[in-house]
């Protein structure tokens, strides 16, 4: 909250990635310690229940619905998660093992797309916010996007105000608004579409 003075963590700089698919990425700090690491079809079921979970208590900060989402046995879910390898990716976090927190890289499809690629599905578990997790999987997203596209997209609803925060600090840039992106709960959202150029793509 603004004017906080709880103490944080705030990543420095990160230890080099060998392979930024597969590597565990294990940071410790005063307040947490939690792992950062892809996704594989064996966390499906791990995975359904944080994203219902999101989608039950954030309607507002995510285009898909817990109604259809829910409908999606493991199976299912499991094809959603990207195979380990390619450039697509769903990154967890780790926190006493548990997951408790994902976001996902998607790169466009097309030659004259495939510059560009979206972050989406960012989730913490409550219990996660507020201590540097956030600015850490964002920072392991944006590093796997690196040397694979030049343009790293994401949309925010801008009443979102912590994920927003955490966006702009991580340095995307906002470049537009998108009316009435999502309607639910009988209101209608804006989304605001924000950006990351990462040079040398
Ligand atoms: C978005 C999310 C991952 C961020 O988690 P986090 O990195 O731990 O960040 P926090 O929630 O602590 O908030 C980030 C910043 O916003 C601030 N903030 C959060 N809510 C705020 C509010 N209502 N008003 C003002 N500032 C707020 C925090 O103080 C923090 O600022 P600081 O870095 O200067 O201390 C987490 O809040 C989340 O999972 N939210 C629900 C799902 C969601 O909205 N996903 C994003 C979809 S686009």
């Amino acid at each position: 909250m603004p004017g906080s003075s709880r103490r944080r963590w705030r990543p420095a700089r990160w230890p080099p990635i060998r392979d930024p698919e597969l590597a565990g990425q294990t940071v410790v700090s005063e307040l947490i310690s939690f792992e950062i690491r892809a996704l594989t079809r064996a966390d499906a079921p791990a995975w359904r229940l944080l994203r219902l979970e999101s989608l039950t208590n954030h309607p507002e900060a995510f285009a898909s619905s817990h109604e259809e989402f829910s409908l999606l046995d493991v199976d299912a879910v499991a094809e959603r998660i990207p195979p380990v390898g390619g450039d697509d990716v769903l990154f967890g976090v780790f926190a006493d093992g548990v997951l408790g927190g994902c976001a996902g890289f998607a790169r466009d499809t097309g030659l004259k797309l495939r510059h560009k690629g979206l972050m989406w599905g960012v989730y913490l578990r409550s219990a996660l916010r507020g201590q540097g997790v956030g600015e850490a999987l964002i920072d392991r997203v944006v590093e796997h996007a690196r040397g694979r596209v030049e343009v790293l997209r994401c949309a925010v609803n801008p009443e979102n105000i912590g994920a927003r925060k955490l966006y702009l600090s991580r340095g995307f840039e906002v470049y537009g608004r998108e009316p009435r992106a999502l309607r639910t709960g009988g209101r209608d959202h804006d989304d605001e579409l924000l950006a990351l150029i990462l040079p040398n793509g």
